[in-house]
């Protein structure tokens, strides 16, 4: 069972939905209708998950009720049915506030010119977009149809067929996605391009042209690529998160486009979702970790066998420092693989525990094993559960069979922190900037041209108590044009009270809405009174234009100006 769904898949599974929707920019509401098909059925009910729709009539049924709204689950929509039935249509339009819909102004897109519209669906918010069975343990196929104005496109996360999209594998409701916009596609491969904003499309095919290199080296490993294409969409900056593995379909924030390809570990970890998520997928938001701690797992391998060992070995080591600094700011109970999420929005329990914690058990049976062993033992794990979704118990059953090791799983699946144990990665590369931090610190001047953007994080974050007046002036951080190096420096700003670093600040939260960059900055200026009517006052202008899933996350955490 899944606690975080209404829905009774035990008792009746929808297995198709067609959507046939208009999009009004006008009113920000989608509004249209979803058949579910199903196989004919004796049961007197079918329930749907739905949050803050307007359902105006449900076709093919003997009635229907909206049961009361819960703040995490939504509201029930309880269909009567009629006997032997293997359909209905459900009419609907959704609310103006959606939590899985943004609506944008022209002004809030990079070229100014048209309004944009994005879903994100995971954790449970295609709910607020589609009456369905909102949960990952019901996969459907789907047809979609879907209306935008004059001179903006759609795009779904599925395969386009004339005017429809088409989605032939089961699919989890959290992976189905849509976007309008005004956008332009620049192909990368034969099976891979990009989407994104005229303005940007010619950026963004530079930075992405690796992508089928990246396929490769995964099918190599894993097995072939199952989806048909593999296409990425650039969002607007208010996009809540750096990647979603969207089918066929990667949505991505634009603020990996450095210019350099230094941040596209992120398309390595969404297509690595191609396997580890979408074709074999958490049945229940506990298990998540069987999503990201194997992506995270195949997206170090992808990045070491397109960029090389070394920058594995940053990416590896970095991850184990932010595991290690942000686990210790985490309940005892959230520091556990296998997640208490009961009575909790999922997208609250989305830590790095689940990330860098799942994906250091795999390394440590990699390690156990031999890597020889363990890739093997992982494309038969992706064969066998394909187009299926598992538990934990699941995943650790058919472990226990195939690959006997000796590691203590269940310690590092339902007890807090890392086990001693566990593989250590190691980055010689960081122990050169360890070296020259120290000289830096000791007031000496350091040759840096040539550092990447992961060394240039591992310097920033190892300095104790830095001078950042010297720092901004011999590397103009406030300047930088890296997002995640700026994000770096604007968090050691606030630690410090640097006040020049202020106005890059302001314009950092003002433009950019990606939850893992806006938590813990105003995490951090709340720590002050100064700092928390400072937080107050950028958050009061910015909130706006955040993302509502953003927008949840930040309400929860700075509380309004008394
Ligand atoms: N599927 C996640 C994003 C997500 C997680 C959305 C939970 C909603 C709820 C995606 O694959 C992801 O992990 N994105 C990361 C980037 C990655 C490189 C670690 C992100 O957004 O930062
Ligand atoms: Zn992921």
């Amino acid at each position: 069972m899944d606690v975080h769904s209404w829905s009774r898949p035990d008792l009746i599974r929808v297995r198709h939905l067609e959507l046939d929707l208009d999009v009004h920019f006008d009113r920000k509401i989608l509004d249209g209708s979803v058949t579910l098909r199903f196989e004919p059925t004796a049961e007197p009910e079918l329930v749907l998950d739905t949050r803050d729709l307007e359902i105006h009539s449900v076709e093919n049924a003997a009635g229907f009720e909206l049961g009361a709204r819960d703040a995490v689950l939504g509201s029930p929509l309880r269909i009567a049915l009629r006997a032997g039935a293997s359909w209905v249509r459900v009419r609907y339009a959704t609310g103006p506030a959606a939590s899985g819909l943004q609506w944008l102004d022209a002004a809030q897109t990079a070229g100014k010119r048209h309004p944009f519209l994005y879903t994100q669906s995971q954790a449970i918010h295609a709910r607020s977009w589609i009456p369905l069975q909102d949960t990952p343990s019901v996969r459907v196929t789907f047809q979609g149809r879907v209306r935008a104005p004059q001179g903006l496109q759609a795009v779904m996360a599925a395969e386009r067929a004339g005017e429809h999209f088409r989605m032939q594998h089961p699919v989890p409701s959290y992976l189905i996605a849509l976007a309008v916009g005004e956008l332009e596609f620049r192909s990368l491969s034969e099976r891979s391009g990009v989407f994104a904003e005229p303005v940007l499309v010619d950026a963004a095919a530079r930075e992405f042209a690796d992508t089928e290199a990246m396929m490769r080296a995964v099918e190599e490993m894993y097995g072939p690529y199952r989806w048909g294409r593999y296409d990425l969409l650039v969002l607007p900056p208010s996009f809540p998160y750096g990647g979603m593995e969207n089918p066929c379909l990667t949505f991505a924030t634009p603020t990996i486009l450095a210019g350099d390809k230094s941040l596209v570990a992120l398309v390595a970890h969404e297509l690595a979702h191609s396997w580890s998520g979408n074709l074999v997928t958490n049945a229940t938001w506990s298990d998540f970790w069987l999503n990201e701690g194997f992506t995270v797992y195949l997206e170090r391998r992808i990045l070491e066998k397109v960029y090389g060992p070394a920058r594995e070995q940053m990416e590896a080591t970095l991850g184990r420092r932010e595991l290690d600094r942000e686990m210790a700011s985490l309940p005892v109970s959230d520091r556990v693989l296998h997640l208490p999420l009961e009575g909790r929005d999922p997208d609250e329990g989305c830590t790095l525990v689940p990330y860098e914690k799942g994906a250091l058990l795999l390394r440590t049976i990699e390690r156990e094993v031999g890597r020889e062993k363990f890739d093997i033992f992982l494309r038969s794990y992706f064969d066998h559960f394909a187009f299926q979704s598992i538990t934990t118990a699941d995943f650790l059953e058919y472990l226990r069979r195939e690959l006997p090791n000796p590691v203590p799983l269940a310690d590092w699946i339902f007890q807090p922190g890392v086990p001693g144990a566990a593989a250590d990665p190691h980055s010689d590369a960081f122990s050169r900037i360890e070296a020259e931090a120290s000289r830096w610190q000791r007031g000496q001047s350091i040759e840096t041209a040539r550092w990447s953007t992961q060394e240039w994080l591992h310097f920033l974050r190892i300095l104790e108590q830095p001078d950042l007046a010297r720092l901004d002036r011999e590397f103009h951080f406030s300047q930088s044009g890296n997002s995640e190096i700026l994000h770096q420096w604007l968090l050691m700003s606030v630690r410090a009270q640097y006040e020049p670093a202020f106005p890059a600040l302001e314009r950092f939260l003002g433009s950019v809405g990606r939850r893992k960059f806006l938590k813990p900055i105003y995490t951090e200026l709340l720590k002050t009174p100064e700092g928390r009517a400072r937080a107050q006052r950028i958050y009061r202008h910015a909130r706006p234009a955040y993302h509502p899933i953003a927008q949840a996350t930040l309400d929860a955490l700075i509380a309004p100006a008394s």
